[in-house]
């Protein structure tokens, strides 16, 4: 993956820096991310974009891993940015990432969350619901104050993988229904408000997502909308925002298309729906997460203690888990691995890896193909870089892991491994007595 090779010694080198000794340096586990990897997706998308020349934004799905360094690089590469809390909107508002290219997502915002928005001057809240529209309207009215924003409609598409299925029924926590008219109920309560700048619609339709045909289908369908109600309003929505979802290869199983593709092909739909209705060809907004930042991480464990259940399988346990990688316990996610002070030794063996936390399912791969492996060698898993930090866990009390990012032969500390401290830094004492004053 990205700037990955194998050194003369036979350890695994990311971004120019050898991975063995990154691990001594830092300690494991550790999420190790090549900077550059993540630059040339983003550049890829973009320059799609540029040579269709049709307007746009590329904006981080910043859910995937979200940090204060990374919205730094983030905001290096002209990205736009996609929050859903309070938490990664402050957190982008400290690292200086331009607020005016800042998106909020959400099915249940709250107060506080808009306010801060609103506070902050935020570059457009993607509306999900009813109530959200009420709650808007005030506070822009209170505060006199302009907002741009998107709605949030389901096309009724899923999608996952290679297959996608179009169901009548759209049942999702997110989002506007096209089916049953909650979209053009949206509409109506928005588009000629003061405050409210209704710029148009989005969706997202799924994740891990490796062919283009469902982001075609879900392009159609809000062009097809956005028409109609140019039509009956007079009014053009300038933007389409069209999600993230692009797929990535976790294991040689997986076989997804080259960023520019879906990008392409998507931009080819709504260039032929606009013209079909004489519709302006609106600017595309999209927000991959995964497809900028999975591949460009990987985790290094240590390895320790092995056993053999005889006839059955070996184990392989490492210093982590599932408390920094829950995809493989949650979704049943397959990674593949590398023994990264001994990358090209032939792989003799199939072992699984196991994390340290109390539960039988902590299981980080089933069979990893490995050569004999002894305690102290370092594991390498690929494509954690997505949904691996960011949620990260202290089940079992375990402290989480520290982030390098390494670019051009240098690695840096981006955030701190956690302490014991840090773990109870919270928590306070209970003593009956001071509840009784
Ligand atoms: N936009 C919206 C509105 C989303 O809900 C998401 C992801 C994205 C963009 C970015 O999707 P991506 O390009 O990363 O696929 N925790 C799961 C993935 C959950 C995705 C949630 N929404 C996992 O680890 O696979």
């Amino acid at each position: 993956y990205g700037t990955q090779t194998i050194n003369d010694q036979g350890h695994l080198t990311i971004g120019g820096t050898d991975s063995v000794e990154l691990a001594k340096k830092y300690g494991t586990p550790l999420y190790v991310y090549d900077i550059q990897l993540f630059r040339d997706r983003a550049r890829a998308f973009q320059e799609t974009f540029e040579k269709a020349g049709i307007g746009y934004q590329v904006a981080y799905a910043s859910k995937a891993f979200s940090t204060i360094g990374i919205y730094q690089v983030a905001a290096e590469e002209k990205l736009s940015l996609d929050v859903v809390s309070a938490g990664e909107l402050y957190t982008a508002v400290k690292a200086g990432f331009p607020v005016e290219k800042i998106h909020f997502h959400g099915n249940n915002k709250s107060v506080e969350e808009l306010q801060m928005a609103f506070e902050v001057g935020i570059g457009c809240i993607v509306v999900d619901n009813f109530y959200e529209i009420e709650l808007l309207k005030k506070l822009s009215e209170q505060l006199a104050q302009p907002m741009n924003i998107l709605l949030r409609v389901t096309p009724g598409i899923e999608a996952h993988t290679h297959d996608y299925i179009t169901t009548g029924q759209e049942d999702s926590k997110f989002g506007f229904d096209l089916k049953n008219g909650q979209a053009d109920r949206a509409f109506e309560q928005t588009f000629d408000h003061n405050y409210l700048n209704l710029l148009g619609l989005h969706c997202h339709i799924g994740s891990q997502i490796f062919d283009t045909g469902a982001f075609q289908l879900a392009s159609e369908k809000l062009m097809q909308k956005m028409a109609s109600w140019k039509e009956q309003f007079n009014y053009t929505c300038p933007v389409l925002n069209l999600g993230g979802g692009f797929g990535i290869r976790y294991t040689e199983e997986d076989t997804p298309l080259e960023p520019a593709v879906y990008v392409e092909q998507m931009i080819e739909t709504v260039k032929l729906t606009a013209n079909a209705s004489g519709y302006p060809i609106p600017e595309i907004w999209i927000e991959p997460g995964r497809s900028l930042i999975g591949d460009a991480g990987t985790t290094l464990y240590t390895i320790g203690s092995t056993k053999e259940v005889p006839g059955t399988r070996k184990y392989a346990a490492v210093d982590g888990g599932m408390s920094d990688n829950i995809r493989p316990a949650l979704y049943g996610a397959k990674y593949s691995s590398v023994i990264a002070n001994n990358a090209d030794a032939s792989l003799t063996e199939q072992y699984t890896i196991a994390g340290k936390c109390c539960e039988s399912g902590d299981k980080l791969i089933e069979q990893a193909e490995l050569p004999a492996v002894v305690a102290g060698d370092i594991l390498g898993i690929f494509c954690t870089g997505a949904y691996g930090y960011s949620m990260a866990s202290n089940y079992n009390r375990i402290a989480r892991p520290a982030v390098v990012f390494v670019e051009n032969g240098v690695s840096q500390l981006v955030v701190k491994r956690e302490t014991n401290d840090d773990l109870i830094k919270q928590d306070l004492p209970y003593s009956q007595k001071a509840d009784q004053e």
